[in-house]
């Protein structure tokens, strides 16, 4: 019974008060509770046809918490396969929790009634997009718009549970030394394919169940987020910048495989901040941390600089479900805007022949190759680089992975290099 209304009340903060999921969950949310709130919000669309299609009339909307008792109800019974009278035991006296005892009965019935059409219900195809989607509508459509031959595996892929990836920090111990480990405490656990610095758990596990995690041996990053740092290839001594670098995965991943590099993370929110340096101290790395607006940094010079520019992160909703209740269509051009904005203040920080990496984890052109585009026009400075990654797709500027099952995240990344000065008589 904890567990849903655990789940409840965690939904409740994302659906009613628009809070991101992962600022929701209490210290005390036991696994199951967090495994069905993330279920729910990735069926969300299709837990409210089913709901409704049981109920007589819909539930006003005071009665929000408990439309999300009974979409926790369904999802249990439905996606989860857990025993039918159990469930609907646990579910009918959560209502208790609720201060609603009135609704035992309700319920009960509905859940009941779900059980006895689940067969007939379970038949979607002449429904909505956002009801086969599983997506708001708007999402489904700009998707299929950019998309249109990998639309229906990224609406897949965002529905399902993520892997669980690790980096492995090469300063502290290699993969093959690490994939030895885990098979000794029993976690299961192949080696990524996309780099060779990432390891695949077959089923999540806690951190405290990784060997060396708090010794900073490991660090949890898909392995899309850490192609950044193969990509945008560094030196010694050289000046990098990670202009928008909270929480730090991808600029503690620099250090990790550039110890000798002189690295600004930097990042406008202080809080977000803090945890770039929580993750340098378990790793047992140090770079310069700055909480600046990249429009505001000044006289400075980066031979380097990697722009992770904040986005839709449309391409990695399956660890993030809350993103399809939470972003609207009009978000877009907003951040569209500021996706500008940005690229053009790091170009004005990069040395003439320095390079920018622009990534975001967005499957949405708008936010990507389009920006970068119309950044190349505007300019008489930028040389693309070629960037050669075994997945994903090669497009005119940049390159894009999209979510994939059992795999990587979706992810966008631009290689540019700013062309030298060029000398009086050259
Ligand atoms: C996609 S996240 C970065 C993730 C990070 N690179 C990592 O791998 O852990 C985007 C970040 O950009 C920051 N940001 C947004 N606008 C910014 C600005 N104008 N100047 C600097 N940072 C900004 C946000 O606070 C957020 O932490």
């Amino acid at each position: 019974m904890r567990e849903y209304q655990q789940a409840v009340s965690t939904l409740l903060k994302v659906v009613r008060n628009g809070q991101s999921l992962a600022s929701s969950f209490s210290q005390e949310v036991t696994p199951l509770a967090k495994q069905i709130t993330y279920g729910v919000l990735r069926e969300y669309y299709l837990l409210d046809y089913l709901s409704s299609s049981v109920l007589d009339r819909p539930l006003p909307s005071k009665h929000l918490d408990l439309k999300l008792l009974l979409f926790c109800g369904i999802y249990s019974i439905r996606t989860l396969k857990r025993p039918q009278h159990a469930s609907v035991d646990a579910v009918v006296d959560s209502t208790k929790a609720l201060r609603k005892p009135w609704s035992k009965s309700l319920v009960n019935a509905v859940l009941r009634n779900y059980i006895r059409r689940r067969n007939d219900l379970d038949d979607i195809s002449g429904e909505s997009i956002e009801i086969q989607t599983n997506h708001p509508e708007w999402l489904t459509t700009r998707i299929s718009r950019a998309w249109p031959d990998d639309a229906g595996q990224i609406f897949r892929a965002n529905n399902e549970q993520p892997p669980m990836v690790l980096r492995i920090n090469e300063l502290k111990t290699t993969r093959e030394n690490y994939l030895t480990l885990l098979a000794d405490d029993k976690v299961d656990a192949r080696a990524g394919s996309l780099v060779t610095s990432s390891v695949v758990l077959e089923s999540p596990c806690p951190v405290d169940r990784l060997p060396g995690f708090e010794d900073g041996w490991v660090s949890i990053q898909d392995e899309a987020s850490q192609l950044a740092a193969y990509l945008l290839k560094t030196c010694a001594e050289e000046n990098v910048l990670d202009a928008c670098a909270a929480p730090g995965g991808k600029a503690c991943h620099l250090l990790e495989m550039y110890p000798d590099i002189k690295l600004v993370a930097n990042d406008k929110d202080q809080v977000r901040l803090k945890a770039i340096n929580e993750n340098l101290i378990r790793l047992g790395l140090s770079c310069e941390v700055t909480c600046m607006d990249l429009v505001d940094i000044r006289n400075r010079k980066f031979d380097k600089i990697l722009i992770d520019a904040p986005c839709s992160a449309t391409g990695i909703i399956r660890r993030h479900p809350d993103i399809k209740l939470l972003r609207k269509n009009s978000d877009i051009d907003k951040l569209c805007a500021m996706q500008s904005r940005l690229i053009l203040a790091a170009w004005q920080l990069l040395d003439h022949g320095g390079e920018l990496l622009y990534s975001t984890c967005s499957v949405l052109p708008e936010e990507n190759e389009d920006i970068v585009s119309s950044f190349i026009l505007s300019r008489d400075d930028v040389e693309v680089l070629p960037i050669n990654v075994d997945a994903g797709i090669k497009l005119q500027i940049g390159h894009q992975l999209l979510p994939t099952s059992a795999a990587h995240d979706g992810f966008y990344y631009a290689h540019l290099r700013k062309l030298p000065l060029m000398r009086p008589g050259e």
